[in-house]
């Protein structure tokens, strides 16, 4: 595929992989991109899977069509990006790999080797003119891991973004950006918001036409859409307006309190309310809508004198990538011992401005007419 008159995808679709990064379901599979940009000098931008070593080699011979690379760029360690670059050194042995510091010292640990006779090693703001084309290199600490760097083209004004502006999913898949970039950001950079933004403060003095990932589609048109996107997830903005509920039950009598607070909610002019049942849903998912909206009711049952394991999983994953700038309410339930709201309180004390509402809902088992009031009194003060 021809991205500009220089600059050619090599990528591929992953169809076949069950769990990205081990971990994440992608119901529509996984692109891994790479690019070739010819000019006097040719750059290949990373490498792919593993399991696609012979089609990328394949991709890459057919765009060079007889000429032989002079770089190959190692923006992420990442396997999923930097498994063939032994692979591809063997069949260009004269290619020049560059990278960062700290990623020559990764390709020693995953390859036994540093490829000392063929590093070019760049940092902050280095440049390299291919002729037409000169890169520039950007360093992005922790987006995704410590040694990535970013490149931009100032000829067709590109950024080569590694695993920022990514999404899951297949490039020939036909669905909505945000919902599976969101995903993908909340699970796999999420903690690193700060790091994010200081990437896009540092990207401000590129006049950006096209963003060239390495998963996921090319983004060029409106791309203030994206980098508005960007902005909001790594300040961790509220996006939507709305109320999470994310709740877990074990016989149904805090599932009935959840749809009840839906109701009053809706009844109260909330016009979007999400409901993620932990033990069923994809957690992926619910931590992106935990993300995503600025409110969120916590509603779980007490279990051996702490909280059901899915409700404790969930939290973790929000503390963990920093969850911040929100409203929460608790429903609680217990039958003889209710301690799931301090618990969950708790598991929050560090997060930064949390408001937590007035209102909290506590059942010792099922509901009675006093949880009704409480619920209407949750509904009321979230709206
Ligand atoms: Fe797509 Fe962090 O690797």
């Amino acid at each position: 595929m021809q991205i500009t008159a220089d600059v050619k995808y090599v990528g591929v679709n992953d169809r076949k992989l069950d769990l990205f990064e081990g971990q994440y379901v992608v119901p529509n599979g996984m692109a891994y991109n790479s690019y070739v940009l010819l000019d006097e000098k040719i750059a290949v931008f990373d490498t792919v899977d593993a399991k696609f070593r012979d089609e990328w080699l394949q991709n890459v011979k057919t765009a060079l069509n007889g000429k032989q690379p002079d770089y190959l760029v190692v923006q992420h360690m990442e396997p999923d990006h930097s498994a063939n670059i032994f692979a591809f050194t063997k069949r260009y042995p004269d290619c020049v790999i560059v990278a960062s510091s700290k990623a020559f010292v990764m390709m020693k640990n995953y390859f036994g080797t540093d490829f000392a006779d063929k590093q070019l090693t760049v940092g902050e703001g280095a440049t390299l003119s291919l002729g037409k084309h000169e890169l520039t290199f950007y360093t992005a600490p922790m987006v995704h891991w410590p040694e990535v760097i970013v490149t931009y083209d100032k000829t067709d004004k590109i950024l080569f973004s590694a695993d920022g502006f990514g999404k899951f999913g297949a490039t020939d898949t036909d669905e909505d950006w945000a919902c599976e970039a969101r995903r993908y950001y909340f699970g796999i950079v999420g903690k690193y918001g700060a790091q994010v933004q200081a990437l896009l403060k540092k990207l401000s003095v590129c006049d950006i036409e096209i963003i060239c990932p390495l998963h996921g589609p090319i983004l060029k048109d409106n791309l203030s859409y994206y980098l508005g996107l960007y902005n909001i997830w790594s300040s961790y903005g509220v996006e939507s307006e709305g109320v999470v509920i994310a709740y877990t039950s074990v016989y149904g009598h805090t599932k009935a309190a959840v749809e009840k607070l839906a109701e009053a909610l809706r009844a109260n002019g909330c016009e979007k309310v999400v409901i993620n049942d932990l033990a069923r849903c994809d957690m992926a998912e619910a931590v992106e809508d935990a993300f995503r909206y600025g409110k969120i009711v916590l509603a779980t049952t007490t279990y051996n004198a702490d909280i059901f394991p899915f409700m404790r999983n969930f939290i973790h994953h929000l503390t963990e990538r920093n969850f911040q700038n929100k409203t929460v309410g608790f429903i609680e339930n217990g039958s003889w011992a209710p301690m799931a709201t301090k618990v969950m309180r708790t598991m929050l004390e560090n997060c930064k401005n949390l408001q937590y509402t007035e209102a909290t809902v506590k059942i010792l088992s099922s509901m009675t007419e006093e949880n009704e009031a409480q619920i209407a009194a949750l509904a009321k003060e979230l709206c």
